[in-house]
């Protein structure tokens, strides 16, 4: 990557490379590690007059999560104007900030709250039942696919009401597409990007399918008798009473929802799954704990909840491999982080994957060792696979009620084993760390626990797997928590 001239101005002494912004959208990862590497907790990424400031560490990440009024969020820098489908369909939590954010949490809260997830519990189990079905009589799946898929129709279902696989599935590309598009046009949240304007129309155009599909969506629910276990009934208040929010506000917010709940999940499962399958020691340690406090097929509500080296295992995936690689801010006034000097607008950049790979932080960081978690408590700021502050998931809870509670029905039917030799790449897209390839895994019968087997691609970059690890002396024969 050719490297620009800095300007004469700049003070030596900040940490700021001077290079194409396009290093950062082209490989996250690698361009933060990078920077990371060169500069420690603080970095900026600066061409021409347009800057990255990116943040590494908990205090840091710190100061930028628990002042919102400061750091403000954006879903999408481009927003199309006022009338605009785009407008609607990026108008949701994530776009609102100060009191208008603060309402609509409140708006939302009961229907993600602990206590509202006992009510979803059978509509995780059915389905997760439906996936163990579909995969009898197979040998092998792509991993992935397979959980993009049951995703986007747990989704929908939960959200909407709607279980619908071919409909879940459009809406899920529709959504996937615009995101892409939305980082392309605008890298994001963050610099709305001259070089991609052409792309401006057909966002717009996409925006308006999209809004279509999510209204659809609004009236195949209405056209179904809702028992009122799924989110949208209980924004609608279908006791009677008039819903507090309109359905044009109820686009913006179903939108994000179905966009920020599904493929996070998805690679969450994907990456726990991967991650266990290389682990044998783990696995088996799993297995017994499940066998030992699961007494059926089909988990009780309250089972899935005293299962210590099931979160511990769920947790240490999110913290190794996280769905949500990097997030940002925009800064609303001129401030100042250490001592780099910023003015309203800048964007600052904070990254799970970096923080949760710091070895200060972690010991043997680059390793999934689910054991750590009985003797270490990070702080909110050291371990944020759902973010921190007063933007944090507000889907955390649902989000781990539906993961452990798949896993269980998924590790009582099946076991899993990589395929020898298959290509595992991560990627970035639209702040989302997932498998970039099909991760190939065989289905073994529930007993039988596979071996770790060699893989290739850039996961190696990302996560040191027990082969590697060996040849240093660790991860192989450790006992799990
Ligand atoms: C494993 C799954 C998930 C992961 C890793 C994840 C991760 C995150 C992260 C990191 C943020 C904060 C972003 C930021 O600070 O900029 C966030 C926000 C959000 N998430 Fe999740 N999420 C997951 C599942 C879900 C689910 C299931 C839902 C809803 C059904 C959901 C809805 C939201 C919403 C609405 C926000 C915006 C909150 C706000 O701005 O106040 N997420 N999520």
């Amino acid at each position: 990557m050719a490297q620009l001239k800095p300007f004469p101005e700049q003070d030596a002494a900040l940490p700021v490379e001077f290079g194409s912004l396009l290093q950062f959208s082209d490989n996250p990862i690698d361009c933060m590690k990078r920077l990371q590497t060169r500069f420690g907790d603080l970095a900026v990424l600066q061409e021409g007059e347009q800057k990255l400031t990116f943040v590494f560490s908990p205090e840091l990440n710190r100061q930028v999560l628990s002042n919102g009024e400061l750091f403000q969020s954006q879903f999408f820098a481009v927003r199309g104007n006022r009338k605009s489908s785009q407008r609607r369909v990026t108008s949701g939590l994530l776009s609102q900030n100060g009191e208008e954010h603060r309402n609509s949490r409140r708006a939302l809260k009961d229907v993600f709250a602990l206590k509202a997830l006992p009510a979803y519990h059978d509509i995780i189990c059915n389905l997760s039942e439906q996936l163990v079905v579909s995969w009898k009589n197979r040998d092998e799946i792509d991993l992935n696919a397979e959980m993009v898929q049951f995703m986007l129709r747990m989704t929908s279902a939960l959200l909407f009401g709607v279980d619908d696989a071919e409909f879940a599935e459009q809406l899920g590309q529709r959504i996937d597409t615009w995101t892409q598009h939305n980082h392309q046009v605008g890298m994001g949240a963050m610099v709305s990007d001259p070089r991609f304007a052409g792309a401006y129309q057909n966002l717009l155009l996409e925006a308006e399918q999209l809004e279509k599909s999510i209204r659809e969506l609004f009236a195949r629910h209405r056209r179904r008798s809702n028992d009122g276990r799924n989110i949208l009934s209980l924004l609608l208040n279908t006791s009677g009473k008039q819903s507090p929010l309109s359905d044009d506000a109820l686009i913006g917010h179903a939108t994000l929802l179905f966009a920020a709940a599904h493929l996070t999940t998805a690679h969450t499962f994907s990456w726990t799954v991967f991650l266990l399958a290389q682990h044998p020691q783990v696995m088996r340690a799993l297995k017994q704990e499940l066998e030992h406090n699961v007494a059926g097929l089909r988990p009780e509500f309250a089972e899935t909840d005293r299962l210590p080296l099931l979160d511990a295992v769920i947790r240490e995936s999110m913290r190794i491999l996280p769905a949500s690689a990097y997030s940002q801010r925009i800064t609303s006034d001129f401030t100042t982080l250490e001592n780099v000097r910023l003015p309203p607008g800048s964007p600052v950049i904070f990254s799970q994957f970096i923080t949760h790979h710091r070895n200060d932080l972690y010991r043997d960081a680059d390793q999934f060792q689910p054991e750590r978690w009985s003797q270490i408590s990070p702080s909110p700021y050291t371990y944020l696979p759902f973010g921190a502050g007063p933007r944090m998931c507000i889907g955390a809870p649902l989000a781990m009620s539906e993961i452990r509670t798949a896993l269980i029905i998924m590790l009582k039917h099946f076991s899993f084993g990589v395929q020898p030799g298959t290509m595992i790449n991560g990627d970035v897209i639209s702040t989302m760390l997932g498998p970039a390839s099909p991760i190939r895994t065989r289905l073994l019968p529930a007993e039988e626990i596979a071996d770790t087997v060699p893989v290739s691609g850039n996961i190696h970059s990302l996560v040191k797997l027990p082969s590697e690890a060996n040849s240093s002396g660790s991860v192989s024969g450790r006992a799990a928590a």
